[in-house]
């Protein structure tokens, strides 16, 4: 077995996006490896958050991991806050990462373009999703098309690390989905569906009510043709929403093209809005009797004391390699 880990964001509700290309593959690979699964808290402050929605969120964030599939008799669900050794190695990572590296990085060109004043925090995220990774030495990082990027920066300062300082660290691989790894904006087929969108019509939350959802996807931005094709380069909000089609029927996007061949967005988006719905509406249940049922915390807690222990072995090999004295 492999050690998989991931993380997704508590900034916001969770939107399909973050489902299909990220939380699917968590519900699959749990099936045979030693699996890690955090609200990575540390990295939604990043941005400003309230507290009270911070809360709510992470706890939200943790309640879905485990209505989606997540097995927490199986797999490791907590709040990365909880086990400090990822600050620590953030840290030292940090120590590692060129600044040219950080500024290369496209989330943070998208994230701070625009504004007058960027968090210091934003700019060296990656360093600190690297020790996420590492602390645990995983082999595999399910995620959406988006962090691939990053992933890439994790395995150059884990060869970094190991080349001054002696083999130690296992070079993750990227986990990315084949179809579905980036699911766009409803409102623009160019810009990746992101659940802090200030414009909720571009997104599908997974809480949203069945209602909410059949009319952000009738609302969903279209172009001026009538054909349900797979065309990506030119019509790319159609070919969006045979994704996410495609992704919550299990159909093939061939499949999909045969069943709406004749039919115009009308028809074919009123089928879509209740895959949708039918893919979410088990998932809400689950959701809301985690939540009312008051297991959570012992669930997060539990968990974590796991993650800690590995984390803390991780972390006490770097400090020696490093020349860091031992307490005694
Ligand atoms: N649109 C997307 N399509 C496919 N995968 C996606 N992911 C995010 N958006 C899409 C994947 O979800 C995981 C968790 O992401 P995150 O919460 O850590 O941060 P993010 O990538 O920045 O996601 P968001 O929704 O866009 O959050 P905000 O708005 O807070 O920045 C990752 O595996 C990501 O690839």
């Amino acid at each position: 077995a492999k050690k998989v880990l991931s993380g997704i964001q508590p900034s916001g509700t969770l939107t399909l996006g973050n489902y299909i290309g990220a939380m699917k593959n968590f519900v699959k690979l749990q099936e045979e490896h030693e699996c890690y699964f955090m609200v990575v808290d540390l990295h939604a402050i990043t941005v400003a958050q309230e507290p009270a929605a911070l809360r709510e969120q992470s706890e939200s964030v943790a309640a879905l991991f485990i209505a989606a599939g997540i097995d927490p008799a199986r797999s490791n669900v907590y709040l990365q806050s909880h086990v400090p050794q990822h600050a620590e190695l953030g840290w030292i990572m940090t120590t590692l990462t060129a600044m040219g590296e950080l500024e290369r990085m496209t989330q943070f060109k998208d994230k701070s373009s625009g504004k007058d004043s960027v968090g210091a925090g934003l700019f060296v995220y990656p360093s600190l999703m690297a020790a996420d990774i590492l602390v645990y030495n995983a082999d595999l990082v399910p995620v959406g098309e988006d962090q691939k990027q990053h992933l890439e920066l994790t395995r150059d300062l884990a060869g970094r690390f190991n080349s001054r300082f002696g083999e130690f660290f296992t070079i993750p691989e990227p986990y990315i989905p084949q179809v579905g790894a980036r699911i766009m904006s409803l409102d623009d087929g160019t810009k990746k569906m992101s659940k802090s969108n200030p414009n909720a019509g571009s997104f599908i939350s997974l809480l949203d009510p069945p209602d909410v959802i059949r009319k952000k996807i009738s609302r969903a931005t279209t172009d001026s043709g009538r054909e349900v094709i797979f065309d990506p380069q030119n019509k790319p909000e159609v070919s969006n929403l045979m994704s996410i089609y495609a992704e919550c029927s299990g159909m093939s996007l061939g499949q999909i093209a045969d069943r709406f061949e004749g039919q115009m967005y009308g028809g074919f988006k009123k089928e879509l809005a209740e895959v949708v719905v039918a893919t979410l509406e088990p998932l809400q249940q689950r959701y809301h009797e985690i939540r009312n049922s008051g297991a959570l915390s012992d669930i997060l807690a539990e968990s974590a004391e796991r993650a800690r222990v590995v984390a803390a072995q991780t972390l006490a090999g770097v400090k020696e390699r490093m020349g860091f004295l031992p307490v005694r």
